[in-house]
């Protein structure tokens, strides 16, 4: 059976050109990219898209790096999607990828635990959370998108 994961090339994996290797990546892996959009976000918007993490301690650093630059939004489809997906960027702190998981995508551009230049859903819950509030709520049909 298919499932839907939500992938986001982060604003430091987008302003270092690494979105066309990354691309590459995803779709020699067999995933195939269902839907995308560059986006700014605001502090609103990361508020409500990280609504779990907003009362730790590095949400304002988190908000900050996730509005400083448009972020790449996309739907990757295939079996096993989202373990499959969290699988190819490694773990989400980028030192500890370049040491452990020298072939993950964090490694190849992350920096450290906060500058992780992509997400992955981390269940099939949070996928399908995740892709209605890039797809449904926050931009229903009609609104103009950044490309
Ligand atoms: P992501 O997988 O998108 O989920 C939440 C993000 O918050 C994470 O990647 C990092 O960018 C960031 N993050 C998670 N934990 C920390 C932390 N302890 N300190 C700073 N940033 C973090």
């Amino acid at each position: 059976e298919k499932e839907r994961t939500l992938a986001i090339v982060k604003p430091d994996g987008v302003s270092g050109n690494y979105t066309s290797s990354i691309r590459k990546i995803i779709l020699e892996s067999g995933f195939s990219i269902q839907r995308e959009f560059t986006v700014h976000l605001d502090e609103d918007g990361v508020r409500r898209f990280y609504a779990e993490h907003s009362t730790k301690s590095f949400f304002p650093s988190l908000t900050k790096y996730m509005t400083s630059g448009p972020v790449l939004i996309m739907i990757l489809q295939k079996v096993n999607a989202v373990a499959d997906w969290r699988a190819l960027i490694g773990p989400t702190d980028a030192r500890k990828a370049k040491m452990t998981h020298p072939n993950s995508i964090r490694a190849m551009c992350g920096e450290d635990l906060e500058r992780n230049c992509v997400h992955g859903s981390d269940s099939v819950e949070s996928a399908a959370r995740e892709i209605s509030f890039f797809f449904k709520e926050a931009f229903p049909e009609g609104t103009t998108l950044e490309h």
